[in-house]
């Protein structure tokens, strides 16, 4: 059985005053349950996040960090200051990060392993465009992105890991994946890590991202492998992202 889980992605939104609004809202509205609930804020937020969450039931993370542990990189983040301000996971391998900021499989998965060298817990993104899946190659791209960060770094390092399917035509789109188109790719991942170790593979939480909201969360989450979501625009209302997570208990 696996636990579920729902991450918040604030992406580069948010300021003192809304955020600290934000947190005391959800630590407020939680009720623990078994799913695990994190939120991942912007680099300057850590330090507020972590003085208001230290104790709650929420855990908090980043969106992204260096794949180099310190020196001479201008504007990077280490995974040893995100430990010091507390995170427990780190989204790696957005698709904005991807498309955007041209991260390439290669230095993904550099930063998946030194994320789980710390001991935090990456959660890594994969995800087709809407042409890809026009062209019939949805498979085919999102297992190259998983297979990618595998070969790299073991699969037994995904005993550690969360893996989230987020479709890049439904981020911020308001389009969601149905639950069948969500599952079937949830479950091709889930089988390609299979063929590589099976018990891995069934332990592995895999997250639907894209355009979830209260409306649709628990049709997606009822799908057999989809354990949870990771959720951008609605994690920014503390009612909507309280309402996905009990969506997800
Ligand atoms: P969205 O974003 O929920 O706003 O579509 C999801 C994500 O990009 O992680």
């Amino acid at each position: 059985m696996r636990t579920p889980v729902v991450a918040g992605n604030w992406k580069m939104n948010g300021s003192k005053s809304t955020v600290t609004a934000l947190l005391q809202g959800l630590k407020q509205g939680l009720n623990p349950g078994r799913a695990s609930v994190v939120v991942c804020a912007p680099f300057p937020f850590l330090g507020l996040v972590a003085d208001e969450l230290s104790g709650s039931a929420i855990q908090w993370g980043a969106q992204n960090a260096s794949q180099y542990p310190a020196g001479a990189y201008t504007g990077e983040v280490s995974v040893g200051m995100l430990q010091e301000f507390g995170c427990s996971h780190v989204i790696l391998g957005h698709s904005e990060r991807r498309a955007l900021f041209s991260e390439q499989n290669e230095q993904i998965a550099a930063k998946f392993m030194a994320v789980i060298d710390a001991g935090l817990t990456p959660i890594l993104c994969v995800g087709e465009t809407l042409e890809q899946r026009e062209a019939g190659t949805t498979a085919q791209v999102v297992e190259e992105q998983l297979m990618a960060v595998v070969d790299a770094a073991g699969v037994i390092a995904f005993s550690k890991a969360i893996l989230a399917y987020e479709p890049v035509w439904a981020i911020g789109t308001g389009r969601t994946a149905s639950p069948q188109q969500a599952q079937e790719v949830h479950e091709t991942l889930r089988k390609r890590l299979a063929a590589v170790d099976g018990a891995v593979a069934d332990k592995l939480p895999i997250l639907y991202g894209g355009s979830v909201k209260a409306a649709n969360a628990a049709e997606l989450f009822a799908c057999p492998d989809i354990d949870g979501g990771l959720i951008g625009g609605a994690s920014l209302d503390a009612e909507a992202f309280l309402a996905i997570c009990h969506a997800a208990e």
